[in-house]
């Protein structure tokens, strides 16, 4: 989603904003823009489209002297992706770049054209750009402090007031933080944006208001100075990072042995560092797109297994429906990067009711890492391809873990998934080598309009997480079905060649999953089996080591991922950047 970089210091802005904008590139958009300022004057360039676009056009212009400038990548929220709809917002006295959303923007921009205000853009940024300018009394901090007294919503806000060599920031709901380098300062979205200029920074907390100078920073927030502390990141650098793959996706996937042997070290060590669900009589889980799908793949285990209610509900409606809660539910929130709207908003609302809420989450210093009662970190290190991989899996390997806890501390289980999971790294790379076989299922359906994904229960799971992935990278059109739904309406669908993937690894609905597949083949549909043990008679087959339940789910979606990467490469497909896709979604 949108991004933000700003910068302070000796040098010309321009090579940090650009280079900035391109690790911000991940985040997804479709317009960037920079402000350049000096004393006299700013000069705004924008491009609709990539950043090497904007970086063309940068090129091709006369810049301004300039130690100070901000820069955005736009993912259209009010208004189109156009060149006037792109940050920076200028007005009067004050340029902005903003994310997030304001709530309020229609009914404020009403009362401001009833002033005599006309606007140029569509944007909700141009209406706080206007009230900026309007309640400009020559005191920025006053200023802002007035204007998000007046606002309602998300904003992360970088502010150049013409008349100051300072950069402004201020936050809420939506991230934002200051890098420290040694003559010169940064504000960005993420640390990505200026991991190549320094490691160090601060966290702007909500309603904060930072006053940054080239060799120093204040903070401030109702009137008050607060003490920060500086946080170093362990993240190295975004660029050169395909290790010679073609895209990030695929390095990603490739990546998940290694992140998962980190991921789950410390807990095979020692299981009791997890956090101890069994006293509770009511799980929630809570998340978004592929991370809720991994909260699918936990709920079945911990029902199945440690005899545990779990509801999995989108975050979107779960924050938005009366949930009654009592004081032995916990609420789970799984995502990678912390920063998810919705996400962030059901967190919130079971955090107001004293609920417990445990974060199984990526970034360390993220709002759901920060806000939660209980953390549980992946060791995914930074995801840039917008499709998660490695994070899903992940999520599902905590999740499992979990599980099998769960089930163990009241003693329904008794066999030793501790043992079998040190292994599982190696059999995941097993796994992933096989990339001629995963080529050549995607040269059968490439070239597809329509792909069935199904399944029974865990399995049904993990064909969600294989349809969202396929769909979300190739743009082919799929649906996840389970299996024995499907004669309830949708295999009227199914004629010949019509693409359908089984997943068939729970042995005990094993029989009832390949009657459903017997359903759609002998309608002519192309039958391709994922499963943990051989199934002849059908078109395509991949077989995946077998493993106990608790872990076969890690060693089967990778296969549907690989599967979909190869699709969209063979339909040339932007793979990292899908399109209208944001990697990170700040607003509702
Ligand atoms: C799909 C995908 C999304 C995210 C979702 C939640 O490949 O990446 O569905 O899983 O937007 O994001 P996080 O995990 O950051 O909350």
């Amino acid at each position: 989603m949108c991004g933000i970089i700003g910068y302070i210091g000796k040098n010309h802005p321009k090579e940090v904003l650009v280079k900035g904008l391109k690790n911000l590139e991940y985040r997804g958009y479709d317009s960037a823009g920079i402000a350049l300022k000096n004393k006299e004057e700013v000069q705004i360039i924008k491009s609709v489209g990539k950043v090497v676009d904007l970086e063309t056009k940068i090129n091709n212009s006369k810049l301004i002297d300039s130690n100070i400038g901000i820069a955005h990548t736009r993912w259209a929220t009010h208004g189109k992706p156009t060149e006037v709809n792109a940050h920076p917002h200028q007005v009067g006295n004050v340029t902005i770049v903003h994310n997030g959303i304001i709530e309020n923007a229609l009914e404020l921009r009403e009362e401001l054209i009833n002033e005599g205000v006309k606007f140029n853009s569509d944007t909700d940024t141009e209406v706080v750009a206007t009230l900026l300018n309007k309640y400009y009394d020559g005191n920025p901090i006053n200023t802002i402090e007035k204007v998000i007294r007046i606002v309602k919503g998300s904003y992360a806000l970088g502010i150049l007031f013409n008349d100051k060599d300072v950069l402004y920031a201020t936050r809420k709901d939506s991230p934002l933080i200051v890098g420290i380098g040694d003559d010169d300062n940064f504000i960005a979205s993420d640390i990505a944006a200026i991991i190549n200029y320094t490691n160090k920074y601060m966290l702007l907390e909500e309603g904060e208001i930072a006053e940054i100078y080239s060799n120093s920073i204040n903070i401030v927030k109702d009137g008050n100075e607060v003490e920060k502390e500086i946080l170093i990141t362990n993240i190295s650098s975004m660029d050169n990072d395909k290790c010679g793959y073609d895209h990030y996706m695929v390095k990603e996937i490739m990546e998940e042995p290694v992140v998962l042997e980190k991921t789950f070290k410390p807990y095979l060590d020692n299981l009791d560092l997890l956090p101890d669900l069994t006293k509770y009589e009511e799980i929630h889980i809570v998340a978004c797109g592929s991370a809720m799908y991994a909260g699918v793949i936990g709920s079945s285990l911990l029902e199945e297994y440690a005899n545990t209610r779990v509801y999995v509900e989108v975050a979107s409606e779960y924050r938005y429906k009366n949930i009654i809660y009592n004081n032995k539910t916990l609420v789970i929130l799984i995502s990678q990067s912390g920063e998810t709207a919705d996400t962030i908003a059901a967190m919130r609302m079971a955090n107001e009711k004293g609920v417990d809420t445990l974060a199984i989450v990526n970034v360390k210093t993220s709002t759901i890492a920060r806000e939660s009662s209980m953390q549980v970190f992946i060791e995914a290190g930074p995801e840039i391809a917008v499709a998660t991989t490695k994070a899903y899996i992940l999520q599902v390997g905590i999740l499992s873990l979990l599980a099998y806890k769960t089930a163990y501390d009241k003693k329904l289980v008794d066999i030793d998934v501790v043992e079998e999971a040190r292994g599982l790294p190696r059999l995941l790379k097993e796994v992933l080598d096989r990339r001629d076989d995963y080529l050549k299922i995607a040269k059968s359906i490439y070239e597809k309009e329509d792909i069935f994904f199904i399944g029974r229960k865990i399995d049904y799971a993990i064909s969600m997480e294989g349809s969202l992935k396929l769909k979300e990278v190739s743009y082919i059109h799929s649906e996840a079905y389970q299996a024995g739904e499907l004669k309830h309406g949708t295999i009227s669908l199914i004629n010949d060649g019509y693409p359908v993937f089984a997943i068939i690894t729970d042995d005990k609905i094993k029989d009832k999953t390949i009657s459903n597949v017997e359903e759609v083949k002998s309608r002519g549909a192309l039958v391709i089996i994922i499963s943990n043990e051989e199934i002849k008679g059908y078109d395509l087959e991949i077989v995946v080591p077998k493993i106990n339940s608790f872990l076969q789910p890690i060693l089967v979606v990778p296969v549907l991922q690989l599967i979909a990467y190869e699709v969209a490469k063979l339909r040339n497909c932007d793979i990292d950047k899908p399109k209208n896709l944001a990697k990170s979604v700040t607003v509702e």
